[in-house]
């Protein structure tokens, strides 16, 4: 009979969360070898990536309420609003006649003319809290006889007001004014109003209103700065992520346009979709590296933007901005760059210790220009620690010079990271440390659900196993706007009063706040599970080449005709995906650019079983086709890839991971019978009637898990995730345990359905509950929940 220790009641949902007695037939066994302590764990091996994605920055966790506050958005007012009478002739425009300095080149004109209100709502609401400061503060000048007052206001949704002021003497000459304003009611969706009236003109510049809270008085907004605290990240990578690169010349991150004076610096598009001000720059990254106790880790540009490369013999400044960052950041205070940082508040060093070179750059424009800049750092900064990129599209990075560490980057389905857990078990020990600078769950995973952070957590199982080579790892992206969402799922999700983090966020903290400091090996022995839904689309496409595709069927066991193309007129039906150049000609459909992962798909995720027949040419390119089966998602890689790697091999690929391949190409110019049998998790593939693979998709396991030691505390800490749907009874033997007490604490991430979330009026809804247990020996007997992640922290002596 099952002694059940513990039972907790999580608001409607009843944890299965039993510790049970041994007499129990056990479904499962893991073993931790507590007397064979393996490698240390990478003291840096959880941290964050902020990247300024989402309005991270403005919008986000700088908290600066008004937007567009020095008018160099767009060519118009834009997020201001002109209120007045109708009869009034007042209006306003962006002016560039007299700029406040050379580099802040647009104001705003207010031709008055009668009484007129000037409003902005910042990020879709000012969140303004009673009893609370706020510092106002604008640059001005007036023209023509107008000199005030002006009556600012901050106003509720529904214009209660909240706080007032006035402000006067004005005069022909660009001053600075401020305000300090006390709020005596709360809105999240307050606004900013700015009124006066009169007969002249009037004209503004860094109109900006700031809460007088912010965290550790370092000025970035408390709450969004506390979530991330609560990560206790060991390091943060920064500024980006893409937003590194920019579009293109114009839009590259250069940081020493972001320190200064904030008027001074230089505002930039985003290419996340929106303008930024850089109130969040270099040595704001700086001290919030430092505020939370995290290593900073600072990408910079290598001159290679998102389309294009900067000159070869424009290089020179590049390479200078590498070396001026970090005298920036550790300089002494005399040094040109140095001084600075002492100018802005911060005379001691900020101990930069990793750059990484890039941001998924690669090919031959990478290996010309990463010598240049490592070569000049590790000459006068020998202690900086360089990182490589290994880009998204697989290529060899460049290791002349050698890299310290290599950033990997992974966006894919749950049972892509299931696959990856076992990946790094095989990684040269000799080679370069490995930083998964980002990965996240980005296949059927909602807005973020359970199923996405049990895919991650089996991910980082095993990083924390092999990370005597995986020295550091931090989840992409990190914040999102709720109004502003250009990349989905991020971790924390807030507006401008709430947060709340996802399923993803508390497998975060608990593996970091869980860490330990020496691995145990460990082993497991457990049920097959097979998450894979053995249904979906079909579809066809190309990776580099140009190909064209007819006469395609699929037609069920039954002989039931699901699909039979048409391609007399057009391509309807089909689903077009990826960069392609798609058209329809001589019955055929024909793909011609020689972009990557390419895809046009059909039918319907239902489908189960099906013969998928169909005649693939070559036209040109580099590789062969991809005919996708059991797609369950558009963005899902499953598939026959038919002359892949550069045309020396065909593979079958499901949700990312390559589970049979063997050598292979197809010709130019030749049409190819292809057929693929689908039935379960059984799938035969033909090319031109020989069979080329059959296989059963291998089944996962369906417990991961890893196992540590805190010398500080002498606990033992074993991670556990199961991605199955039922609970699983598990013996758990910790072979040469000494100097434990009999208490433990478990703590446990899971929900009524893989599918949960997460939300704005649900935060704690997929949350882990904590409870402690007592348990004698060296054997434990415990139930794993369906769908969960549980670290059991067993309590030393
Ligand atoms: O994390 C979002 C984006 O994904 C990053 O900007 C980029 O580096 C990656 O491809």
């Amino acid at each position: 009979m099952p002694t059940i220790k513990s039972k907790i009641s999580t608001g409607g949902l009843t944890a299965l969360f039993l510790f049970i007695a041994p007499a129990v037939f056990a479904q499962a066994t893991i073993t931790v070898n507590a007397d064979k302590p393996g490698h240390p764990v990478s003291p840096l091996l959880w941290g964050i990536f902020f990247e300024d994605i989402n309005l991270s920055a403005d919008g986000g966790i700088y908290p600066e309420l008004v937007r567009n506050r020095s008018f160099e958005d767009a060519t118009q007012p834009e997020h201001w609003r002109l209120l007045k009478a109708t009869n009034d002739g007042s209006s306003m425009a962006i002016d560039s006649s007299e700029p406040i300095n050379p580099v802040n080149h647009r104001s705003l004109r207010v031709h008055v003319d009668g009484a007129f209100t000037l409003e902005n709502e910042g990020y879709w609401g000012m969140n303004i809290l009673q009893g609370d400061g706020y510092a106002l503060k604008f640059a001005a000048r007036a023209t023509s006889g107008f000199d005030g007052p002006l009556k600012v206001r901050l106003v509720g949704a529904t214009g209660t007001e909240l706080a007032q002021g006035e402000i006067s003497g004005l005069d022909g000459q660009w001053k600075y004014y401020s305000l300090d304003l006390v709020a005596l009611g709360s809105d999240p969706k307050a606004k900013l109003q700015i009124s006066a009236s009169g007969k002249g003109a009037l004209f503004f510049d860094m109109v900006s209103l700031m809460p007088k809270k912010t965290w550790q008085g370092h000025g970035l907004r408390v709450d969004l700065a506390e979530s991330l605290a609560a990560l206790h990240p060991s390091f943060m990578r920064f500024p980006g992520g893409n937003w590194v690169e920019g579009d293109d010349r114009e839009h590259m991150y250069l940081w020493k346009s972001t320190i200064g004076d904030v008027a001074a610096r230089i505002p930039l598009w985003n290419t996340w979709g929106y303008n930024t001000t850089q109130g969040l720059g270099f040595f704001e990254y700086l001290q919030l590296c430092e505020d939370l106790g995290a290593e900073p880790l600072f990408c910079i540009n290598v001159g290679m933007t998102l389309h294009d490369s900067v000159p070869l013999d424009q290089m020179g400044s590049w390479i200078q901005d590498a070396l001026d960052a970090i005298e920036y950041a550790n300089g002494p205070t005399n040094s040109p760059w140095g001084s600075l940082r002492a100018k802005a508040g911060h005379p001691a060093p900020f101990h930069l210790r990793y750059m990484e070179i890039g941001n998924e750059n690669g090919g031959p424009d990478y290996r010309q220009r990463w010598p240049l800049l490592v070569n000049a750092i590790r000459e006068k900064y020998p202690y900086v620690r360089l990182i490589v990129n290994s880009d998204l599209r697989g290529r060899p990075y460049p290791t002349n010079p050698e890299p310290d560490i290599v950033d990997e980057h992974y966006y894919e389905s749950p049972e892509s990271f299931m696959w990856r857990a076992g990946q790094y078990d095989d990684y040269d020990r000799n080679g370069p440390k490995i930083f998964v600078g980002e990965y996240a769950v980005t296949e059927n995973a909602g807005k973020g659900n359970l199923h996405a952070a049990l895919g991650e957590a089996a991910f980082m199982t095993g990083m924390e196993r092999n990370s005597d080579v995986v020295v550091m790892a931090s989840y992409a992206p990190l914040f999102v706007n709720l109004n502003h969402r250009a990349w989905n799922p991020d971790l924390i999700n807030f507006d401008s009063s709430r947060w709340y983090g996802l399923p993803s966020y508390y497998v975060q903290q608990m593996f970091s706040a869980n860490r330990g400091d020496v691995t145990l090996p460990t082993s497991v022995t457990a049920p097959p599970v097979n998450p894979r839904t053995e249904s979906g689309a079909f579809g066809v496409g190309t990776w580099k080449t140009q190909a064209e595709f007819k006469d395609i069927r699929v037609v069920a066991p039954d002989g039931t005709i699901l699909f039979a193309s048409d391609f007399s007129t057009n391509s309807d039906g089909w689903r077009l995906s990826g960069n392609g150049a798609w058209q329809v000609a001589n019955g055929a459909l024909c793909q011609s650019s020689g972009n990557e992962n390419v895809r046009a798909t059909a039918g319907d995720k239902s489908w189960t079983d099906y013969t998928l027949t169909l005649k693939a040419r070559k036209l040109g390119g580099s590789e062969g086709f991809l005919i996708l089966f059991h797609a369950n998602d558009d963005l899902a890689k499953n598939w026959w890839n038919i002359g892949g790697w550069g045309n020396s091999s065909h593979a079958i690929e499901l949700d990312n991971h390559i589970i049979t391949r063997t050598p292979g190409h197809v010709e130019t110019g030749r049409w190819y019978d292809i057929r693929v049998e689908a039935k379960g998790s059984r799938v035969r593939c033909y090319l031109d009637g020989q069979l080329v693979h059959e296989l059963d998709s291998p089944p996962l396991k369906a417990l991961f898990a890893s196992a540590t030691h805190d010398s500080k505390t002498g606990d033992l800490i074993l991670k556990v995730v199961n991605v199955s749907a039922n609970p699983i009874n598990t013996e758990i033997n910790l072979r040469g345990v000494r100097d434990l007490t009999n208490s433990g604490k478990a703590i446990v991430l899971t929900a009524n359905s893989p599918e949960d979330e997460n939300s704005p009026d649900d935060p704690g809804k997929v949350s882990p509950r904590s409870d402690s247990f007592s348990f004698q020996g060296d054997r434990l007997q415990w139930m794993f929940p369906a769908n969960s992640v549980t670290v059991l922290r067993l309590i030393g002596k």
